[in-house]
Parts: structure tokens; C-alpha cells; sequence
């Protein structure tokens, strides 16, 4: 089995894309809702959080855990992981993977406060990619707007606009760099235009998981979804957010 975290619903982008390249693997999705937005915490909070969620996939006994939530990633950049039983995949490692494969040398990242903050994305493009150009821009309105299924119409476009007007329209490429962010896609392709590449991590996460796990992760393609929040109010969006990314 393999196991995710987030704070919240933007995981399930990776996941979505773990199940498009492992569709037998059994998956256990876990929604940290009592504490979202990670975004806006401290480091030392972000780091009490990180240990509890690996720790609460470890008692699922997991297989592997298959990062879903970049704030997590960003603290354990900057600080270390904390132990865990099973193997651990780092979004923002797939992201420099993604990045490098495509060649990008002008490259916008949008995250968290807390990530930007952290300056994970920055330190691990630049020591991985030589001559690349790094702008990273925190984007904290979007991650309420997701969690309150507020995914269409004027007010998440507006919310966008106002993230894009702050980078340059001659990059190369737009990182997600929030697993919450590309739910919203639609309405980056409508501010950026075709010229800018948008790279969700997510899908280079799920071809490290495949190539990690091979045959280990053949299972009933059966996923359980867990919140600290409210279980039916979760369920309900999950199934919303999922109907919406069919689309
Ligand atoms: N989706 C998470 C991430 O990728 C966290 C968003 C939040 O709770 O602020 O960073």
C-alpha cells in the first residue's frame, strides 16, 4: 500500500496522477484538515506535523510514502526528514526532475508562504540545474479558495490574476510548487497564455513511485481516504475535486 499526506485537498492531484501510472496499487490518502492551511504556520509547526503524518502512515504499515504535499517537503529541505519505516518520495526532488527534463532556464514557482519562505524550491533548482533562473512567488489565497471548492468562476480567476501579476511573462515555465494549485489550471493557462509551460510535479512523483515500487505495488487499485476534519464535509469535496480534474 501506498501512502499520501496533505494538509488538505491538493494532494489528491498527486494522487490522481499515481493512479493513472499504478491503477492496481492500493493507496491510503490522508487530509490533514484540522490544521490547514500549512501555509501559514511556523517552521516548528510545520516540523510537529511532518513527523506526526509520517508517523501516522507508518502505523498503516505503508509501503512507501509518496509526498503530496510541498510545505512538508519545503521544511524537511531546510531541516531533514524525520525518521520513517517506509521510503519516502520528495515532490520538490520530482519538481527539479520535471524542470531539468524540460530544459527550462526561466522558471516561476508558485507555492505556499511557508515554502517561499523556506526557500526549498530556490536552494534545490539551482544546485541541480546549473544557469537556471529561479523567481518564487507565495500564492496564500489559493489554498482556501480549493478547500472551499471555490474552483470556478470569477473569484478563483481573480485570485490567479493577482498570483501571475507578480512574474514575468518571458518564463520558460510555471512550477506548481502547492499540490492545491493545479486544481486552478485552468485559470493559469487563461493569465499566462500558451507560451509558459505548466509543471506539476505531480506527474514526475508518480513516475517515481512506478519505478520504485514496480510489481510491489500491484494491488486492488482501492483507495481509503482519512481527514482529521470533518469525514462527510471531506468526502463530498473529494468527490467534487475529483469530478472537476475529469474534465
Ligand atoms: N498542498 C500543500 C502544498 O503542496 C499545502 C497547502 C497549504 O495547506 O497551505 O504545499
Amino acid at each position: 500500500m501506498i501512502g499520501l499526506f496533505d494538509s488538505g485537498l491538493g494532494g489528491l492531484t498527486v494522487l490522481a496522477r499515481l493512479r493513472e501510472r499504478l491503477p492496481s496499487a492500493d493507496t491510503i490518502f490522508f487530509a490533514d484538515q484540522a490544521h490547514v492551511p500549512y501555509g501559514d504556520r511556523t517552521h516548528r509547526e510545520l516540523l510537529g506535523l511532518l513527523r506526526a503524518n509520517l508517523g501516522r502512515l507508518d502505523s498503516y504499515g505503508v509501503d512507501a510514502i509518496v509526498m503530496a504535499c510541498n510545505t512538508s517537503c519545503a521544511i524537511a529541505e531546510r531541516y531533514g526528514w524525520p525518521p520513517s519505516r517506509a521510503p519516502i518520495l520528495d515532490l520538490i526532488q520530482s519538481a527539479a526532475l520535471a524542470v531539468a527534463r524540460g530544459g527550462f532556464r526561466r522558471v516561476g514557482v508558485v507555492a505556499t508562504a511557508a515554502t517561499v519562505g523556506a526557500g526549498s524550491y530556490g536552494r534545490t533548482l539551482r544546485s541541480q540545474i546549473g544557469g537556471i533562473d529561479v523567481v518564487e512567488v507565495p500564492a496564500p489565497a489559493l489554498v482556501p479558495l480549493v478547500e472551499a471548492g471555490e474552483v470556478d468562476g470569477d473569484v478563483p480567476r481573480a485570485a490567479v490574476d493577482e498570483v501571475c501579476a507578480h512574474l514575468s511573462l518571458d518564463l520558460d515555465a510555471l512550477v506548481f510548487g502547492c499540490t492545491h494549485y493545479p486544481v486552478l489550471e485552468r485559470h493559469f493557462r487563461a493569465a499566462l497564455g500558451e507560451r509558459v509551460e505548466l509543471v506539476d510535479p505531480a506527474a514526475m512523483q508518480a513516475e517515481r513511485a512506478a519505478e520504485l515500487l514496480g510489481e510491489r505495488a500491484r494491488g486492488a487499485g482501492r483507495t481509503t481516504y482519512v481527514t482529521s476534519g470533518d469525514e462527510a464535509a471531506f468526502l463530498a469535496k473529494v468527490a467534487r475535486i475529483e469530478g472537476s480534474m475529469c474534465r
